[in-house]
């Protein structure tokens, strides 16, 4: 096992798109930022300068951290942010992992632009994949591009004032030719294929709140892992991503040489009167031709969309072919490509037993509280309340920064700080979550439930096999609901459409092969059911991975507790951890 180590600068750089100077916050000046590539088995460490005017955490969307949620990188409930002018250094393993996970900022709204790939090869080298050897491996990073202030775009979320839409969607940070004005690299993002090579596509949702459905004309993908765990093969000419997960596929050249636009496209359940506006994207796929100066061990493929003469194949003038995108609105085919995953061994690891040790059903939906100072407030009336997100109808309230953080407050069993609160394990009330007349701003009277913040934890021995049943309502219509846990996989048992029935859809769980995933889609007006394995010590956030519910509160703290041995319980603090209100330094001099 060797180490690797990055250095992490943060700063505000200014990038043009859509013919504009914007001023973004990003890693080392890079959009996206620097692809960290790692064997099973590494050590990682990261040092974050943070040369930006916010507070900045980096957490590794995916890595399990085990025992080690010190370095899981969410403010206040891992660690003290890392304040302008301050430094950090992440360290941590990479164990039994293999596959594409991603980093990203975990502070309001800065996600967007402070992101990039986590690969993972195996430990055995790239023959030990599961599937043929790879020509060559590419981040697809799919994301948004922001020309408002994203700082200023979070704070107003967190009010519930949705004030901006992103300004277009990128491929590996490029807008591409959909936009009138694409600046840098017009055609955005340019893949530069080899006629009967195959490519390893690490596709990553960095969006802040659409899913995506991503094609290229004229090919299909053979879809090999999501959430780096490997899947049984499966063909598709497209793929649904929603935010946070990610999807390797295969892609084989083997199209008639010429140019292919790939396209992405934000899915968008369809709502009664309210219409987002479509950003799709597209990049390009451009075929070499074997002969010519670009043949031979001194041609170097473009990732960036430069031009290079006489290496297109013989149709390059001729117009690219536009692939034929799902409807905006279908909802079904990302039903379908999730529904298809299926793990590819028997999950030895991830004990799927019938043995449940915690249930619990978690209704995600709306609701309100009364703006500060307003004892009672009218419901409905945006100027005496705030619509908030919820689980189970209490809303998550985050730690204040000037608190100690959760995981240290655990550790050190200095009990509760602020309000915490156990989440609930069943909703209040029972109602047809799928009922219209649950749709806000919808002509009738608006069904939310008044509600209330805390800061919500749950507690989990040691070991504890958990089932969660997670229920989208019709209130979230229109939304996607990716739900995330951090230090643990989950099992995926089943999905439905409707109410969640615990006979009927219990009785259908895949015992066989379920898919593990660290971030699971609740299907539009419908459900899913996991299952994980309490088994890592520590306080870890579970969160939507929708930016704006995510601020709105859709969020929760899981503690599990230590085993009974040393190599089961969670260790101290590494040396010289900050706390919060002093210096965050850590960098060695
Ligand atoms: Cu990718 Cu808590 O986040």
């Amino acid at each position: 096992a060797e180490s690797v180590e990055h250095t992490f600068v943060v700063s505000q750089t200014k990038m043009t798109r859509l013919c504009k100077e914007t001023l973004v916050t990003v890693v080392n000046g890079q959009l996206p930022g620097p692809t960290i590539e790692v064997t099973d088995g590494d050590s990682v460490t990261v040092h974050v300068v943070n040369r930006s005017p916010s507070n900045i955490t980096i957490h590794w969307h995916g890595v399990k951290q085990f025992r080690n949620g010190w370095f899981d990188g969410v403010p206040m409930i891992t660690q003290c942010p890392i304040m302008p002018n301050k430094n950090f250094t992440y360290r941590f393993n990479v164990v039994r992992q293999e596959g594409t996970l991603w980093w990203h900022a975990h502070v309001p709204g800065l996600r967007a632009t402070l992101h990039g790939a986590f690969v993972i090869r195996p430990r055995h080298g790239a023959e030990s994949y599961p599937f043929p050897k790879p020509h060559r491996e590419v981040p697809v990073i799919i994301g948004d591009w922001w020309e408002k202030d994203l700082v200023e775009v979070a704070k107003n979320m967190t009010k519930n004032i949705f004030t901006a839409y992103a300004s277009a969607s990128t491929v590996n940070g490029l807008v591409g030719d959909l936009f009138n004005c694409s600046g840098v690299a017009k055609e955005g993002y340019v893949l530069d294929v080899e006629p009967g090579k195959t490519y390893l596509l690490r596709i990553i949702n960095a969006g802040l709140f659409s899913e995506f459905y991503l094609k290229i004309a004229g090919h299909k993908f053979t879809v090999v892992a999501a959430d780096a765990n490997y899947v049984s093969p499966f063909t598709t000419d497209v793929i649904a991503i929603a935010p946070g997960e990610t999807v390797d596929a295969l892609l084989i050249a083997d199209a008639p040489p010429g140019r292919y636009y790939m396209v992405a496209l934000p899915n968008q359940a369809p709502l009664p009167d309210t219409q987002t506006p479509e950003y799709a994207t597209r990049g390009m796929v451009q075929y070499k031709v074997s002969q010519g100066p670009c043949s031979g061990p001194t041609s170097v493929s473009s990732s960036r969309g430069t031009e290079e003469e006489g290496c297109r194949g013989p149709s390059s003038g001729d117009v690219p072919i536009v692939p034929e995108m799902p409807d905006i609105h279908d909802t079904v085919t990302s039903f379908y490509f999730h529904s298809n995953l299926t793990s590819l061994r028997h999950h030895a690891r991830l004990p799927v037993q019938r043995r449940v040790d915690e249930r619990m059903f978690i209704v995600l939906g709306l609701g309100t509280i009364c703006k500060q100072g307003h004892k009672f407030c009218k419901r409905g009336n945006s100027n005496e309340d705030i619509l908030v997100a919820t689980m189970n109808n209490v809303s998550f309230q985050p730690p204040a920064v000037t608190s100690t953080p959760l995981l240290e407050a655990h550790y050190y069993h200095t009990g509760p700080c602020g309000k915490m609160q156990d989440l609930p394990k069943m909703p209040p009330k029972l109602f047809n979550f799928t009922d219209e007349a649950l749709i806000p701003f919808g002509p009738k009277e608006m069904r939310l439930e008044p509600t209330y913040k805390a800061t919500l934890v749950r507690r989990f021995q040691h070991g504890a096999i958990v089932e969660i049943v997670f229920q989208s309502t019709a209130m979230l219509q229109g939304d996607s609901n990716p739900m995330h846990l951090h230090g643990h996989d989950m099992v995926v048992l089943a999905q439905g459409l409707g109410n969640y029935d615990p006979v009927k859809d219990g009785a259908r769980y895949n015992h066989v092969n379920p898919p593990v995933k660290n971030t699971v889609l609740v299907p539009n007006l419908g459900w899913i059911a996991v299952r994980f394995v309490a088994n890592n010590p520590g306080v870890w956030f579970m969160h939507c991975h929708y930016e704006f519910h995510l601020s709105m509160g859709m969020a929760a703290v899981f503690i599990v507790e230590d085993g009974p041995t040393m190599d089961t319980s969670l260790p101290p603090p590494p040396a010289n951890f900050p706390t919060c209100g002093h210096d965050i330094d850590l960098m060695p001099k």
